[in-house]
């Protein structure tokens, strides 16, 4: 297939890029590096620009026929969207429609979409189902949803089909450690608290430890980016066969707390995370966890990769590779 990829020097774009050209496929990524951290794309397959530049869109789409696009482009810090809510829906939700235009316009009428547990907000179902109340919570969340609403009328409408793939929360790096997570700013918790062993920043805030969890701490479903790799490839399969749109949660039906992924962390680097308290943050629901029943039963979809350990020890393995010879004294892998 002959994919555009939006978004694909970020974390799990650049994850992407690598498994599609690694199936056969030929790709092009579309990046304007507001997040993305991989200059080093070849050129080729990389054009610099944003979303929202229609006619640099034609001018794409009018190269040569692309049988789908895979849309990673987007704004996702979740403080952040509270602060310039104008910034999230101008880019994830205005640049989304410039991009399903510049599709309608072209005749490219196949879609996977990065969605968001986002969606859901404090719906309160253990495990969430897709068919769970979907109140988000945050203006990011609020903005995932609008593209997800706008995507089944651009399918009732114009025959524009996608798949959204609500990932919960991805984690870990590709097997040779040649991609890495490093947001800027980092909110991730593994990243973080891999940073704040190896001394790379200071002692890690732990947000609430009276939550009605085990440990008091919350608790998230981690997946690992090479098994949502694998999603978007079936969701491709999905819709090249001819089938309708779609919606799927992406997670592992397993919820660790922000406790267990330190011991996680410390048991996989040897060293000690430091914490400071904090208290809860406004919007943190205690609980998030996936039922991904719907991906496993209708696209096939198996993660490889379900151990947190694994996805941890991924993560610094990728990491010791991508800091300053300094710091890669401390971060050598065991
Ligand atoms: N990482 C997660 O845990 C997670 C969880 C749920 C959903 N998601 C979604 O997955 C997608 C990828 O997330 P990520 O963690 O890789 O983020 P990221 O910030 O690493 O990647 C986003 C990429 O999009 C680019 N971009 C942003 N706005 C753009 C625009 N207007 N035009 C062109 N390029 C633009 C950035 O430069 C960056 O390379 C996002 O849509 C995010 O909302 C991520």
């Amino acid at each position: 297939m002959r994919l555009l990829v939006t978004g694909g020097a970020g974390y799990v774009g650049s994850h992407m890029v690598k498994a599609l050209l690694r199936a056969g496929h030929s790709v092009l990524t579309l990046d304007d590096f507001s997040t993305g951290r991989r200059p080093e794309l070849p050129g080729e397959i990389l054009v610099r620009g944003s979303i929202a530049d229609a006619p640099l869109l034609d001018a794409i789409f009018g190269e040569a026929p692309f049988d789908a696009v895979l849309h990673f482009a987007a704004r996702s810090i979740v403080s952040e969207s509270t602060r310039d809510p104008a910034a999230y829906w101008a880019s994830n939700v205005g640049g989304t429609l410039v991009l399903l235009e510049a599709m309608r316009r072209r005749g490219v009428l196949r879609l996977v979409f990065s969605s968001s547990a986002a969606v859901y907000g404090d719906c309160g179902a253990r495990p969430i189902p897709e068919d769970a109340l979907r109140r988000p919570v945050n203006a990011y969340g609020k903005t995932k949803l609008a593209v997800e609403h706008a995507l089944e009328d651009w399918e009732t409408a114009y025959g524009v089909r996608s798949v959204r793939l609500r990932y919960f929360n991805a984690a870990g790096a590709d097997e040779e450690g040649e991609l890495c997570e490093r947001h800027q700013p980092e909110t991730h918790l593994i990243p973080l608290a891999l940073q704040a062993a190896a001394g790379e920043r200071g002692p890690l805030p732990l947000y609430g430890e009276d939550y009605p969890t085990q440990d008091g701490t919350c608790v998230r479903d981690y997946v690992h980016v090479s098994d949502l790799c694998d999603a978007h490839l079936l969701a491709l399969a999905r819709l090249q066969s001819g089938q309708s749109g779609a919606a799927y949660n992406l997670g592992n039906s397993r919820g660790y707390s922000v406790r267990e992924v330190l011991h996680g962390v410390e048991s996989v680097t040897g060293m000690r995370v430091p914490v400071r308290k904090g208290g809860r943050r406004p919007g943190d629901p205690a609980v998030l966890v996936a039922d991904s029943a719907r991906a496993r039963r209708q696209l096939g979809w198996r993660p490889r990769h379900e151990a947190l350990g694994a996805m941890i020890e991924s993560a610094w393995r990728a990491m010791a590779g991508h800091v300053t010879p300094r710091a890669s004294a401390v971060l050598s892998p065991h």
